[in-house]
């Protein structure tokens, strides 16, 4: 085939391949449909958070108004001391979170229901629920229950121990913390730091502990 033989048939495959494109937009397509009626293309829409203009010119949000009493929600970034109750892999002998009288009767609330039908409300560990367990929970007035730093109250609450489940799924990090807080005052309550109170105080107590005896 000469050269300019080759060129023409090029030309008519390309002239060829063109032809159905123009199929694709009918006359359908340009013509105005029946009046009111709109076609979807050209819809006039609002996307989410974007404000719509009134007939009377002013703008209104798109977004439903939220109900009265509405409290805003964003979770805070905490600490991870505040997550785990760990700082560089000691557990924290404090409270990683400010506290006032609320945060401690909230830890109350807590823990009579998720802590008190093994512990007891008042820690001794003596219930109904305990008394059937082979492996009954110790009091949380003993020495080494004491001695526990708040970091390993909230690790137990968070991982559970031995046979004492997890309490994660029920428990925000803060409501563990809250309940810790008041674990801590359960405890103080039965054993006080005689010194930390004024002297009146500390002889009346010292002279009532010494009757006691240990738990
Ligand atoms: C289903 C019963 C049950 C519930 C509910 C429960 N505990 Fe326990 N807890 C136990 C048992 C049993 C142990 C002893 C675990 C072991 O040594 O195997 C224990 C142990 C503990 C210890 C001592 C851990 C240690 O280091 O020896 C602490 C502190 C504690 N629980 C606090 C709590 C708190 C706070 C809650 C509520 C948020 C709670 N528990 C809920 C049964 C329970």
């Amino acid at each position: 085939m000469p050269p300019s033989n080759h060129r023409q048939t090029l030309w008519f495959i390309l002239a060829l391949s063109v032809v159905p494109l123009g199929a694709c937009q009918g006359e359908a397509t340009w013509k105005r449909p029946s009046p009111g009626l709109k076609r979807m293309i050209e819809q006039p829409r609002v996307d989410a958070y974007e404000g719509e203009q009134a007939a009377d010119g002013t703008w209104k949000g798109n977004m439903l108004k939220p109900p009265q009493g509405t409290i805003p929600y964003s979770p805070v970034p905490q600490s991870s001391r505040f997550l785990s109750g760990y700082s560089e892999n000691e557990p924290v002998a404090f409270i990683p979170t400010r506290i006032d009288r609320r945060f401690l009767e909230r830890g109350q609330q807590l823990f009579e229901v998720y802590c008190s039908p093994c512990h007891g409300s008042n820690g001794q560990g003596k219930t109904p629920v305990s008394q059937h367990m082979n492996h009954p929970p110790p009091s949380l007035h003993e020495k080494e229950m004491r001695a526990l730093k708040e970091g390993e109250i909230f690790h137990v609450i968070s991982q559970g121990e031995g046979f004492m489940p997890s309490l994660a799924n029920q428990l925000s990090e803060n409501e563990r913390w809250q309940v810790v807080s008041f674990v801590k005052a359960l405890q103080l309550a039965q054993h006080p730091r005689t010194g930390a109170l004024p002297q009146p105080v500390r002889s009346k107590t010292q002279a009532s502990q010494s009757t006691e005896s240990e738990p």
